[in-house]
């Protein structure tokens, strides 16, 4: 397993946070795709629109782009970014855990870029970053849901251990941070920083973005939402269209590569061993794509990026 993959988009926070703009794998994602024009894109992570503006240029005029983003900050970021394009797209504030009750027309490219964006770590007022004070909210979608503050509030003390170690693959410090943190307030990032560096010592730097990660992930429900994008998103896709995920840790990396392995492996005969059906779809990428050195050197955010696409047969 790769440490870089578990941590995410938090290696980035810890390197540098000075590129994070450039899409990640902006080429590769459009090589597996090979958008063409008049086709119809679904972006259900717009963040600044970044991937959404190349889509919409490849698309041309007769294409069009649906984009979701549970941020309403970004998506006002990203409507700005892509006014050019206005007359074409399709802008939602919405979660991809609702797909299914929004009532989108198939498209021939689904496409997820998943996790937090940039603002998010920049603007301590999210609360995303510990390396900045700020309330401790870590909610994409500001508009509903319980901050990580409440949560912690909220959470007995088994709880908050099955958060960090379910989601932020924490052991031992697990059970000690939760016992630490059960039934108290801790209202701004600064606090809980300052609470996981007197109970870690030296070791609290390595713990600190796992924390966050556990913290972002439980939230914002991220992994039931994922479950809810690989489960309706085939289903959008027009025959020959293409679906495609970047993710930034194995919690996320898991579930994409068992979904698009069930999803692209045809059935076989119990007894003779044989095909007896064509898998409905096939995978564009036999194994997730990562970033150049370039790419990783360039963008420390890319660093645990992986990609993986599938195509709906024609
Ligand atoms: C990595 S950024 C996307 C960056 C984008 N590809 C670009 O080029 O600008 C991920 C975005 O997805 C949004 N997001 C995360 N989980 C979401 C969900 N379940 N539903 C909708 N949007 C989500 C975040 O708010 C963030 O803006």
């Amino acid at each position: 397993m790769h440490r870089k993959h578990e941590i995410g988009h938090y290696v980035a926070e810890m390197q540098s946070s000075r590129t994070l703009h450039i899409p990640v794998l902006q080429t590769t994602v459009m090589n597996v795709f090979q958008p063409k024009h008049g086709e119809t894109v679904l972006d259900v992570t717009l963040g600044l629109g970044g991937h959404a503006h190349t889509f919409l240029e490849s698309v041309g005029e007769a294409g069009r782009l649906i984009g979701l983003d549970a941020d309403q900050r970004n998506l006002e970021v990203a409507r700005k970014n892509l006014s050019e394009f206005s007359d074409r797209t399709t802008l939602m504030h919405a979660n991809f855990s609702q797909l299914s009750e929004l009532n989108l027309p198939r498209v021939d490219i689904l496409f997820a870029d998943l996790g937090l964006s940039s603002p998010h770590l920049d603007d301590p007022a999210r609360g995303f970053s510990f390396r900045s004070d700020g309330p401790l909210d870590l909610r994409f979608d500001q508009s509903r849901g319980v901050t990580a503050m409440h949560l912690i509030e909220m959470s007995d003390e088994a709880e908050l251990a099955t958060i960090f170690r379910s989601y932020g693959e924490l052991y031992m410090q697990a059970r000690r941070l939760a016992s630490t943190l059960a039934g108290t307030q801790i209202a701004t990032t600064a606090q809980l920083r300052t609470l996981i560096e007197e109970l870690f010592g030296f070791r609290a730097k390595a713990i600190l973005p796992l924390v966050f990660q556990a913290l972002r992930i439980a939230v914002n429900d991220e992994l039931t939402a994922l479950d809810a994008l690989l489960h309706v998103g085939p289903s959008l896709l027009k025959k020959g269209g293409r679906m495609g995920i970047i993710s930034y840790h194995s919690l996320e990396d898991r579930p994409v590569k068992h979904t698009f392995r069930s999803l692209t492996t045809p059935l076989k005969d119990p007894i003779t061993g044989k095909i007896s059906q064509d898998a409905a779809f096939r995978l564009l990428t036999p194994k997730a794509l990562v970033p150049s050195a370039q790419e990783m050197a360039d963008n420390p955010r890319s660093r645990s990026a992986k990609f993986r696409a599938l195509q709906f047969r024609l």
